[in-house]
């Protein structure tokens, strides 16, 4: 059933994007954006926009009039950012910003998608009320794109999620999107172990994987509801990089033993990741009643997915 709300998705050739504008459809009247990536949804009307052009954004917002936008566009390959600093500003800050003020033009509502990654990860299960600390400058972006959504003067929502996998369209096609990713974590480890390539994977950088289907359905359930503020919108289990690996293996029934295991000090990555940036969730699923899956129910809906 169509509700009178109408959505807005900015960024919805993403994957995350993408599985809100699926999900939306048929329940809201729903619209969505893309950069680079032009893709097709039923029932769904898409536009291009770039967010860091401020007239086509405030246009588009203003010809639309949305009740809600949910933006889940960024630049987040962490190691890009890091040695591209005015380039993550212009996108995570600049670009929230201008949607930030179309919505305020427009009185919808904006609902920021942001991360785990705002936390040094030192104390790890993290909520809503922790201090975050950001370690790199990817996360120093979001964090900034979090206050300019706070300070705008808008009904707003901030979901902070973990390293989010799952399968959309476009990953499959292995197109580049202008975020600077061409896939997400799950669907690398499946292609390496697909082509039975040895990888090496982290023990020591923990998190709380996030079906990107699941986290879609909390932004609804937060688009529905009169709820504001910080959310951490996340899977159940916190769990190292390397386990996750093996666990997609097993799950996926693929050679786990490619998987080698190996720590953070021997496999350099350019950004310093944080350690235990496992999230809380539990203020999302008592007031948005939304269940967040462990790794495996996550796991095992997104190969039924992949299999329909
Ligand atoms: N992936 C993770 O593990 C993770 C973890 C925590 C939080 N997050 C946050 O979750 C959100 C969604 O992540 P995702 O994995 O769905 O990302 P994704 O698949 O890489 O999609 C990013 C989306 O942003 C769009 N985009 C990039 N730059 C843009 C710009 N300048 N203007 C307009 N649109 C732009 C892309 O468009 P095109 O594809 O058309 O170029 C795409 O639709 C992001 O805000 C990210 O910071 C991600």
């Amino acid at each position: 059933m169509v509700t009178s709300l109408k959505l807005l998705v900015v960024g919805g050739s993403g994957l995350l994007g993408y599985k809100v504008a699926e999900l939306a459809v048929g329940e809201f009247e729903t619209f969505a954006t893309y950069n680079f990536r032009s893709v097709e949804l039923q029932g769904c009307n898409f536009f291009k926009l770039n967010k860091c052009d401020r007239s086509a954004t405030q246009a588009l917002i203003k010809k639309i009039k949305p009740d809600v936008v949910i933006d889940t566009a960024a630049l987040h390959n962490v190691d890009y950012c890091e040695t591209h600093h005015d380039e993550a500003w212009k996108v995570n800050v600049e670009g929230t910003r201008n949607v930030a003020d179309a919505c305020k033009e427009t009185s919808a509502k904006m609902i920021f998608v942001s991360t785990d990654y705002v936390f040094d990860g030192k104390k790890g299960f993290y909520n809503e009320k922790d201090a975050p600390n950001p370690l790199h400058f990817y996360a120093k972006t979001k964090l900034e794109g979090e206050k300019v959504v706070r300070e705008a003067g808008i009904d707003y929502a901030i979901v902070r999620p973990s390293v989010i996998y799952g399968w959309n369209p476009s990953e499959l096609a292995g197109l580049r999107s202008s975020s600077g990713k061409s896939m997400n974590f799950a669907i690398w480890i499946l292609n390496e172990l697909r082509k039975r390539k040895e990888i090496k994977i982290v023990t020591d950088q923990y998190s709380s994987p996030t079906l990107a289907d699941n986290l879609a359905e909390a932004l609804l359930a937060l688009s529905k509801s009169q709820r504001k503020g910080v959310y951490h919108t996340a899977g159940k289990i916190c769990i190292d990089r390397f386990n996750f690996a093996k666990k997609i293996a097993e799950i996926f029934d693929l050679n786990g033993g490619l998987i080698k295991p190996v720590t953070s000090d021997v496999f350099k990555q350019v950004a310093e990741r944080p350690k235990r940036c496992c999230l809380d969730v539990s203020k999302a699923e008592r007031e948005l009643e939304v269940k967040f899956l462990t790794v495996e129910e996550g796991l095992m809906k997104m190969k039924a997915k992949m299999e329909h």
